[in-house]
């Protein structure tokens, strides 16, 4: 299932993820944002554990989120979205999978695999661009074959190609992505996309 965010404050800041004159530090920083409200959508079902708590007035009813999370992001541009996650979520673990997509075919290599246990957790996968969606599938084919289920797929722009082949091969998955874009260019570029996220995020485009 496919949720792409209608909501004003991330279209502001894909706005100016997108706009090629941004540099790496304002990147980070959008990048975080556009996490931490994308976030707020990917958990608004989760169970919460109903209670009281004192506050110096008196009883107020409260809320837990109890529910433990993986947080699993794909190496490297990935790592750009992890911050808002660890401050946000009261409850969440890491698992890491290191995934590089060849320039020339554009087909994505395993080079790290590390995952805590996923039963009985929910699994929150973080890949900044699902283009193909090579990348994605094989990090939803690992967290499945640890264990991990009713995986959620928190994206910054998704191409229709990408979508559906997660569609196709992992039908339970909920993506959530700020952006869905026109397609794909003769690199597996998203167009218009933002390109190459990780080296926008790391300075490393030259
Ligand atoms: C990018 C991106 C995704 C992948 C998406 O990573 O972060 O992981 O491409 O493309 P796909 O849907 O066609 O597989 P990249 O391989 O460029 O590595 P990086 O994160 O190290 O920059
Ligand atoms: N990876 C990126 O960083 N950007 C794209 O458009 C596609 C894959």
């Amino acid at each position: 299932m496919l949720h792409v965010s209608s909501h004003p404050l991330i279209g502001d800041c894909m706005a100016r993820l997108r706009d090629k004159g941004t540099g790496p530090d304002e990147f980070r920083s959008l990048a975080r944002k556009v996490i931490s409200l994308l976030l707020y959508e990917a958990t608004a079902d989760l169970p919460v554990r109903r209670g009281t708590v004192m506050t110096p007035l008196g009883p107020a009813e409260a809320g837990w989120m109890e529910q433990e999370i993986v947080a699993v992001p794909v190496l490297r541009a990935g790592l750009g979205l992890l911050g808002p996650v660890l401050e946000l979520l009261p409850k969440v673990s890491v698992g890491y999978i290191g995934l590089e997509r060849d320039e020339d075919t554009a087909v994505a290599r395993i080079y790290y695999n590390k995952l805590p246990p996923l039963a009985g957790k929910v699994p929150l996968l973080l890949d900044p661009m699902l283009a193909t969606g090579g990348s994605g599938t094989r990090a939803l084919d690992l967290i499945k074959e640890a264990g991990g289920e009713h995986c959620r797929f928190v994206c910054v722009v998704a191409a229709p190609e990408g979508v559906r082949m997660v569609e196709d091969r992992h039908p339970e998955v909920q993506i959530f992505t700020a952006a869905l874009d026109t397609g794909l260019n003769e690199h597996a570029y998203i167009v218009p996309g933002l390109g190459d996220f990780g080296d926008r995020l790391f300075g490393t485009g030259g």
